[in-house]
């Protein structure tokens, strides 16, 4: 097991009814605070004003600030700095998912830096400080809600690119999975392939030293992850299975699952920013597409990792790694169509004929996460052809 640090400060307060203690945990970071939210879901479910509610009982005065959209904008963010600067605001309360949770990120970074927030997303500087954020998650997905990444577009240049640091860690998230009852089962579903995909990331890309305690952590959540999206799609309030499915998400990318494991990388999230930079679409829906396409790509150059993937999860045995390896692609990319994701380009009306534009922007995100000698243009379109 290669040597690690592992520090993940977010507290997480779990459960039914959790909501109500937004206020409470806020007033140790702010008495004026943005509250965030995205388009229309958290005021029509109620769950702003509730948020609100708990706010004003302690004492905490704050300034709604709605409208951050699903593959968020640098401009928003930008034009968000501003307005908590002119409010004399200090800390940040996110309503919403990934989109939300990592726009509030990059606000609280903007705010505590001189210069322009995208020079932390283009590697010009990096966080060394942000004002408090508090979240209260509302759909299970990207554990932006627990970790210290947030990824946002700069619609000028096309890019979808991450910035990260330690001070962007949630100082407190809550995650009451009654508030992702109304989550639309497109979404929901797309959420589960997310979550699926981040651990698959390290299992499939880290280096071969032995790590059994780290793949069997992904073994489990998994499994546990198509319970729940399978239960979900039956019963949208089925409380369990969206608990499970939420701190399930949580664990995914939170750091647990890759302490320990040794230069892995994220091929499949490189690939599919360019898609959500490029089109409207959602993240897990791209991820839909780009994972199988990449694992069909990839599994001859090590089909032995890929056939254990497909013995652990699927169940699949057989003599030949090459063969099991592609018969577990093949279930895992069945049960997403049951899913209803998408698993082609043509089904997310994205034309084969953009797979160059498509491979020519995922190779500056290649470059900027270390992957540039591997992945060129060439073999980008490579993975994408599969796709297609
Ligand atoms: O905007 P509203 O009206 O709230 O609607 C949202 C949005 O349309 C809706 N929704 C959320 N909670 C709901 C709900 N609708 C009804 N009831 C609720 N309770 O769902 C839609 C999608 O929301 P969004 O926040 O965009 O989804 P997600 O959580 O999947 O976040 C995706 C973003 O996170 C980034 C992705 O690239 C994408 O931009 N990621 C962030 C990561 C991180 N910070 O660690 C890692 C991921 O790999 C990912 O890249
Ligand atoms: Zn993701």
């Amino acid at each position: 097991m290669n040597d690690f640090v592992f520090h993940n400060p977010t507290m997480v307060i779990f459960g039914r009814g959790r909501t109500d203690e937004i206020g409470k945990v806020t007033q140790p970071y702010g008495k004026r605070v943005m509250l965030l939210y995205g388009q229309e879901s958290a005021r029509k479910s109620g769950l702003l004003a509730r948020v609100g509610s708990s706010l004003t009982a302690e004492g905490i005065e704050f300034i709604e600030r709605g409208g951050v959209q699903p593959n968020p904008l640098l401009s928003f963010v930008r034009e968000s700095v501003e307005i908590f600067r002119a409010e004399n605001l200090n800390a940040i309360v996110a309503v919403g998912g990934g989109s939300v949770i990592d726009s509030a990120k990059a606000i609280a970074a903007g705010v505590r830096y001189a210069g322009d927030v995208w020079d932390f997303f283009d590697a010009k500087a990096q966080v060394k400080e942000a004002c408090p954020i508090m979240v209260v998650l509302t759909l299970a997905a990207t554990a932006s809600e627990m970790n210290n990444g947030c990824v946002i577009t700069n619609g000028d240049t096309q890019q979808k690119f991450a910035a990260s640091g330690p001070p962007l860690f949630p100082r407190v998230s809550i995650l009451d999975p009654e508030n992702t009852f109304g989550v639309p089962l497109d979404h929901s579903m797309y959420g589960a392939v997310d979550a699926i995909i981040h651990v698959l990331e390290a299992y499939l890309t880290g280096v071969s030293e032995p790590t059994p305690l780290q793949d069997r952590l992904v073994e489990g959540l998994i499994p546990t992850i198509r319970e729940a999206a399978d239960a979900i799609l039956l019963d949208p309030c089925d409380y369990d299975a969206r608990a499970n499915m939420m701190w399930a998400a949580s664990l995914a990318l939170n750091g647990l699952t890759t302490a320990g494991v040794n230069d892995y990388n994220f091929p499949m999230h490189m690939i599919e920013h360019s898609l959500s930079a490029l089109y409207d679409i959602s993240h897990g829906a791209g991820l839909g597409i780009v994972a199988p396409a990449w694992m069909r790509d990839e599994c001859s150059r090590a089909p032995r990792k890929f056939a254990h993937f497909a013995e652990r999860i699927f169940g699949i045995t057989g003599k030949d790694d090459t063969h099991v390896a592609l018969a577990g692609i093949e279930a895992l990319e069945n049960w997403f169509r049951e899913l209803g994701v998408p698993v082609r380009l043509g089904e997310a009306d994205i034309p084969g004929a953009d797979i160059p534009r498509i491979a020519e922007n995922a190779v500056m995100l290649a470059k900027r996460w270390g992957m540039g000698k591997v992945y060129d243009a060439a073999r980008i379109e490579g993975v994408l052809r599969r796709a297609d």
